[in-house]
């Protein structure tokens, strides 16, 4: 199955499978390393989690198991982990890599992402400082230098931000990858263009609209309901879940959709043998309303000069 997962070639040289699991979720203990034993076992080969989630050491465990038992090699994984916000300083940058591959009891990480643009004064998010993600940015490139990291890149970063890196004095390396919310209600178009033009990949979060999460508001809608995707599916003989996934990867950017249920473990990796027409494609992108589902855990800081979403 593995086979049939495509990557995308990062600025970096490295290839990155376009489909991953997201680890982001209130677990309960053991749940998201089964998760990642039975996805790895059924050809999931990225796995996306953060500092911030605390699922990096049940993560450096499930998979060191695997190891173990040679049902997988480290160098077939990508691994992608993030910085958070209380950590930008350029000295604290180092420090909490190795932090994460302490946690996840591996020798590099496969792609390091700035997890937010604003920096804070600690992990609670008690206050923000002014911190400028250029300077993380020079301290994240030594840590490709000094081999810790393969690629680096950001997360939940505009298009002028980007720019911004793109545009610094001695950049030595490109973001790799920019992972931000999408979904149908979220197509982020402008930012995905503005992203090919400029090879640096795009990941979508939380393609499902992250239903289930407690930060959710109640009445967020119901993508996995929503009467144009069941539709389309149905023509496909797919799932409507199905048909997001499918829809992004034939935009081109990867997806990492959580689940902890084998079975939708191995529906959400049954989209490389169908494709979307033309027409579908673009009922899907006529969804876009600029919907937001993930922002207001990041609303208190809304007029930081570093607020990344729209206001
Ligand atoms: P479960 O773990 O029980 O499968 P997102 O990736 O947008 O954050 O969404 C994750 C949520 O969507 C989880 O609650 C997950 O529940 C659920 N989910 C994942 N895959 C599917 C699927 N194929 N069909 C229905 N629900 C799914």
């Amino acid at each position: 199955m593995a086979d049939k997962v495509p990557s995308i070639r990062l600025n970096s040289g490295y290839d990155m499978p376009m489909l991953g699991l997201g680890t982001y979720n209130s677990f309960r203990p053991n749940e998201v390393g089964e998760a990642v034993k039975a996805a790895i076992q059924m050809g999931y080969r990225q796995i996306d989690t953060a500092w911030i989630y605390q699922t990096e050491p049940e993560i450096g465990v499930a998979i060191k198991e695997l190891i173990k038992e040679r049902k997988i090699k480290r160098e077939e994984l990508f691994i992608v982990t993030k910085i958070w916000g209380h950590c930008h300083e350029p000295d604290q940058v180092e420090p909490a890599c190795r932090r994460s591959l302490e946690a996840l009891d591996m020798d590099y990480i496969d792609l390091y992402l700035i997890h937010f643009p604003v920096a804070f004064v600690d992990k609670e998010r008690t206050k923000a400082t002014m911190t400028d993600y250029l300077d993380t940015w020079r301290a994240m490139e030594k840590l490709v230098d000094k081999g810790l990291v393969r690629s680096i890149g950001v997360s939940n970063f505009n298009a002028q931000q980007l720019e911004r890196i793109l545009n610094m004095d001695g950049l030595k390396y490109k973001p790799a990858n920019n992972q931000v919310e999408i979904t149908p209600y979220l197509a982020q178009d402008d930012l995905l263009q503005f992203s090919l033009k400029n090879d640096i990949s795009t990941t979508g979060y939380g393609p499902f609209g992250a239903p289930g999460q407690v930060y959710i508001p109640k009445d967020a809608p119901k993508f996995l309901e929503h009467p144009t995707i069941v539709d389309i599916g149905k023509k496909y003989g797919k799932s409507s879940a199905q048909v997001i996934l499918r829809w992004g990867i034939q935009r081109g950017y990867a997806l990492v959709p959580k689940s902890t249920n084998p079975s939708r473990l191995a529906q959400n990796m049954d989209i490389f043998d169908f494709e979307l027409s033309e027409d579908d494609m673009k009922a899907m992108l006529a969804l876009d309303k600029g919907y937001r589902v993930n922002h207001e855990q990041f609303l208190p800081w809304k007029d930081h000069p570093f607020y990344p979403f729209e206001k």
